[in-house]
């Protein structure tokens, strides 16, 4: 059933146990040192733990410019810690581990921001020399490759984008100056590692912001990058200041405008919605003979959706961020044949939230306090204490349900919801929640729904399905109301 994920792929010198891959993601667990330190080992072990093929560590900064909580690779100093962090990660399991490695510009409280068209030819100099320096600490320390970010609203992704304004050959309206100085740090990186090294490098799909760029220029970047031997591809979406909301006293976080949504996508957004990006570069690169792996990222929610992208060969590798982030057990679990005991990722966007307010990032479904995913061989399931501990209750716009706490040997962790819009014949998983309540908002009137609930524990054994329970809402004639009147245009 998961062939194409669980099989080996290999990327340069490193061999990946399967095709899964947990892109960058800010932890907010460091200090504003920089250093590594132990909850960030434990994160990355955690993932090491769960057997994902590919880990890429959050964004680290090549330079020492003031920011929130975030590692950073841009000094001798901070060696020992990143040594010890890939060690920790190869000795808790088969996955390999490369850092990301980040240079963005100064940002203001005031919503003032530098910006690419401010920088020298010395500045643009110096930042290529500290990508090609981080890169090399990368190899020192034992990582088994290093990824360029060149995505989001960071200093690489200014220069791709279409809203470049710079007048010289670093800018502008042609995409060959656009990509100079990103061309420019592969070299400075590659020289650093040696031919023998991986090197990923992360870029944007689409902006998605107006006079941003499209699958059009990204196929035509992802090419250029593959000719200019970069080993692996990896695309995000959207993340931009330019769209980014600017709230009274804090510093502009790029992923509060539609970008941001298209970059994390939420709950209300279909599933794999950014999809098509990968698939566009992925055939450009084919298409002129080369092999240049692609990762595909966002709202990749199941491992069943993830099998079906690889089969139809839109993508090499299966980027799910906050999906391992509720689970990172999801390649053990389905190379063990468990893959009922997932924990699925609602889309909430708790973490996101947490990382915009530089709280330490944690999962809204973990239980409460846990700043690591819950760790647990149990094989209970939890139990309901009666037949009936599921009760409904409809009203005109939406159905409130609520049910008695089920009991587990361990832990309950929490409930899934599930719902049918035919009568009750097909159910499909709708939420997830900690307390023993929730209100369907988005029903229709006139419409029959049914539902029943899982208890799930730590180690995500779910309860046999509650009681079924089933709603109509009633019709609301106004709603099916002819117009009176012709309408103005
Ligand atoms: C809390 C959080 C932090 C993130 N930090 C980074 C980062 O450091 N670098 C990066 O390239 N993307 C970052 N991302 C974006 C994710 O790597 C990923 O592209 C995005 O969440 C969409 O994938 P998903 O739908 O599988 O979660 C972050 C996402 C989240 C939720």
């Amino acid at each position: 059933m998961f062939e194409k994920l669980l099989s080996e792929f290999t990327i340069k010198s490193m061999t990946l146990p399967n095709r899964f891959v947990v892109p960058a993601m800010v932890t907010r667990l460091s200090g504003e040192d920089g250093f590594v330190n132990q909850d960030i080992v434990d994160r990355y072990v955690r993932f090491a733990q769960g057997e994902i093929g590919l880990i890429v560590v959050e964004a680290m900064a090549v330079h020492n410019a003031k920011s929130g909580p975030l590692l950073r690779i841009c000094g001798e100093e901070y060696k020992p810690g990143l040594t010890d962090l890939a060690k920790r990660v190869h000795d808790n399991g088969p996955s390999k581990v490369v850092p990301q490695i980040i240079h963005f510009l100064k940002i203001a409280r005031s919503g003032w921001r530098q910006k690419i068209e401010d920088l020298t030819h010395d500045d643009i100099r110096l930042i290529i020399q500290q990508y090609g320096e981080a890169a090399a600490r990368a190899r020192e320390c034992g990582f088994d490759g290093v990824e360029m970010h060149m995505a989001h609203a960071y200093t690489m992704s200014s220069f791709l984008s279409k809203r470049n304004r710079r007048p010289d050959e670093f800018g502008g309206k042609s995409l060959e100056n656009r990509l100079r100085v990103p061309l420019e740090v592969v070299q400075q990186v590659r020289k650093h590692v040696g031919d023998d090294f991986a090197v990923g490098i992360r870029f944007l799909g689409e902006e998605c912001i107006k006079g941003g760029y499209t699958t059009e220029e990204s196929a035509l970047i992802a090419l250029r990058m593959a000719e200019a031997g970069v080993d692996y591809i990896s695309l995000s979406a959207g993340g931009k200041f330019e769209d980014a909301i600017h709230r009274d006293g804090e510093v502009l976080y790029p992923y509060t405008g539609y970008s941001g949504d298209r970059c994390m996508p939420p709950a209300d957004y279909p599933d794999a919605y950014n999809l098509h990006m990968a698939d566009a570069a992925r055939r450009m690169i084919r298409s002129q003979g080369l092999e240049t792996p692609v990762i595909a990222t966002g709202k990749i929610s199941t491992p069943e959706l993830g099998e079906s992208v690889l089969q139809e060969g839109k993508a090499d590798l299966i980027g799910m961020a906050r999906a391992l982030l509720a689970d990172p057990d999801i390649p053990k679990k389905i190379r063990e044949g468990r893959a009922d005991t997932i924990m699925k990722c609602i889309y909430w966007n708790v973490c996101k939230a947490l990382d915009e307010t530089f709280h330490k990032v944690v999962c809204g479904l973990w239980p409460k306090g846990h700043i690591q995913a819950p760790l647990s061989d149990d094989t209970v399931a939890p139990e309901w204490p009666s037949t009936e501990s599921l009760k409904v209750l409809a009203r005109t716009n939406q159905i409130r349900l609520n049910w008695e706490k089920a009991t587990d040997n361990e832990e309950v962790a929490g409930y899934e919801i599930w719902r049918s819009e035919d009568g009750g014949k097909n159910f499909s998983h709708l939420y997830s929640v900690q307390v023993t309540m929730y209100t369907d908002n988005l029903t229709m009137s006139g419409r029959q729904y049914a539902y029943y609930i899982k208890a799930y524990d730590l180690a995500g054994n779910k309860s046999t399905p509650s009681n079924i329970v089933k709603a109509d809402v009633p019709l609301r004639i106004d709603l099916l109301a002819q117009p009176t009147g012709a309408v103005q245009a």
